[in-house]
């Protein structure tokens, strides 16, 4: 499980996050929603300790993130960030096979390559294997990187925006992916995403930020209401109950 207790981030005199507390369960999948400038990326990467807390205590899988062996660490979570993705003259193939180092130390096993190839052809990739990264769409590069999360194989995955470029098609199918990886292979998957709707569709529980606090955590259905909604994101929200998933409207409401 993830357990925060007592975060808090600021950067200079910006407060960013906190105090909160959370506690994710094992398995499934927790979608971040809120406002830009809530707090989730900060949130998120201090989980996946690429960003120190000013205060408080975070636990991922009964590891103290912040005295873990970073090996140790390494395989048991992985994270993919908003921004700063670098774009080394690498190929898709070379990216994804980084995933592979906490395990492989450089030399690559046969696991890892079959690793590599799984995540490749998860990701739709499999194809562009041999193109250099500078040399894809925005989207094929996403998934790219998403691949490379994937391919370190670790029980956590915690994602900022994966959905960010992707089409329809692919954002569907990222999403099934993530569902399967957390059903069939058990992983525990946190991602922080924009569209509710993909938030209500796939995810178990819903951590909803706003202003560096956590607002409301619960089941689509139970965040999923023109209420919380609308006070979460300070605009006029309407809930349609879809047979199997809330679906929130808020496009041109007066
Ligand atoms: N490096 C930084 N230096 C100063 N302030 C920062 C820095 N990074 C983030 N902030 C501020 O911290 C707050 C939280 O930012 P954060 O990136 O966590 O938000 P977010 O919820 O991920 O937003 P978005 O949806 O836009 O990605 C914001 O007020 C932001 O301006
Ligand atoms: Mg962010």
């Amino acid at each position: 499980m993830i357990k925060l207790a007592d975060v808090a981030k600021s950067y200079g005199d910006v407060h960013a996050l906190g105090p909160v507390d959370l506690d994710l369960p094992r398995g499934g999948i927790t979608a971040l929603v809120g406002p830009n400038g809530a707090g989730k990326s900060t949130m998120l990467t201090i989980i996946g300790r690429l960003l120190g807390a000013d205060a408080g205590t975070v636990h991922v899988a009964g590891m103290d993130v912040t005295t873990a062996k970073s090996r140790q660490l390494a395989k048991t979570l992985a994270i993919l960030r908003q921004e700063n993705h670098f774009v080394a003259r690498l190929t898709v193939r070379q990216l994804v096979s980084l995933g592979r180092f906490p395990h492989s130390q450089g030399r690559l096993t046969t696991e890892c390559v079959a690793a590599v190839d799984r995540a490749l052809e998860f990701l739709d990739l499999t194809a562009l294997q041999a193109r250099y990264l500078d040399e894809l769409s925005g989207g094929q590069r996403q998934r790219a990187y998403v691949a490379m999360v994937l391919a370190q194989d670790t029980e956590y995955a915690l994602l900022d925006e994966p959905l960010n470029n992707l089409d329809m098609q692919h954002a569907v199918a990222m999403m099934a992916q993530l569902r399967r990886a957390a059903d069939e292979l058990d992983k525990t998957v946190v991602l922080v995403i924009h569209d509710i709707n993909f938030a209500a569709a796939y995810a178990d529980r819903i951590v909803a930020m706003t202003n560096g606090r956590i607002r409301y955590v619960g089941s689509p259905r139970e965040v999923m209401t023109p209420d919380v909604l609308s006070d979460v994101f300070d605009t006029p929200v309407e809930v349609i109950d879809h047979p199997t998933h809330p679906l929130a409207v808020y496009y041109r409401l007066s």
